[in-house]
């Protein structure tokens, strides 16, 4: 099967077809995610909490990512890989970002680096285009600021925030980013900022009207031993196999059930 690309997504977006992402940090899981025919996988630095037992993702690594993302790359045949640039990796600066960026690339086989942050970050993903580096932008709940927000707290909830969201969604765009992830904003306010751009959103907790879906791999296997969120689906429990959980994640998502009302702010 040909190899998704950051030009597959865009494409899938023009032509209404949902993307599906997880997140994987092993060989086995991101090979078995990868038959299954999975868009997107993505080492999230999520590694820390649900890999490492911490409580933020805070303490993660260039290493650790760069570590578990050349473990997916070995499993990753077809779909297009999404590597995490963690805390401290990148907000010091664009020569920061690109040295870790590059070894992202070079060292974990990334095709594609993710960073988190609004309108701050815009020369970065700049610097990091303009170099050839394909950037990930995530907006919304950014975990790695979740001391600055007080919590993991839904966001874009008043008008203020909310259109601070979406000009930062634009001003990622015009700098080169060729994905977005939302996280934990309101279904409206993603749906607007989905149809406002031309390349793909991905959402996590924003509601149907992305352009694509990710899910926490084990949030989604209900394997993870603290509460899960309300966003998220237990997709083993009407399955047998972790594959069959992987297929029935696909299919919910292009089919447009995944998520719900009820699984959306
Ligand atoms: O760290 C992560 O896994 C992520 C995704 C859930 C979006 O950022």
């Amino acid at each position: 099967m040909k190899a998704v690309t950051i030009t597959t997504l865009k494409k899938m977006k023009q032509a209404g077809e949902k993307i599906t992402c997880l997140t994987a940090y092993d060989y086995s899981f991101a090979s078995l995610m990868d038959n299954a025919g999975i868009d997107a996988i993505m080492v999230g630095d999520s590694l820390g909490m649900v890999m490492q037992g911490h409580e933020s993702t805070l303490p993660v690594t260039l290493g650790e990512v760069a570590y578990h993302s050349r473990c997916v790359a070995r499993g990753c045949t077809r779909a297009l890989l999404i590597a995490d640039l963690p805390f401290m990796s990148y907000q010091a600066g664009p020569q920061q970002a690109l040295e870790s960026a590059g070894r992202l690339m070079k060292e974990g086989g990334a095709h594609v680096v993710k960073l988190e942050g609004g309108a701050p970050m815009v020369e970065t993903v700049r610097f990091l285009v303009e170099r050839g580096i394909p950037v990930c932008a995530h907006l919304g709940l950014t975990p790695q600021s979740v001391h600055q927000l007080g919590g993991y707290r839904i966001q874009g909830r008043d008008e203020a925030s909310a259109r601070q969201i979406l000009a930062d969604a634009k001003a990622m765009e015009h700098a080169g980013a060729s994905i977005l992830v939302l996280e934990a904003v309101p279904a409206s306010l993603a749906g607007e900022v989905s149809a406002a751009l031309a390349i793909p959103t991905i959402g996590i907790g924003a509601g149907p009207l992305c352009d694509g879906q990710v899910l926490v791999l084990q949030d989604m296997l209900g394997i993870y031993p603290r509460p899960s969120p309300k966003f998220s689906r237990n997709f083993m429990r009407e399955q047998d196999s972790i594959e069959a959980a992987f297929k029935a994640f696909i299919a919910a998502v292009k089919a447009g059930e995944f998520p719900t009302a009820e699984e959306s702010f």
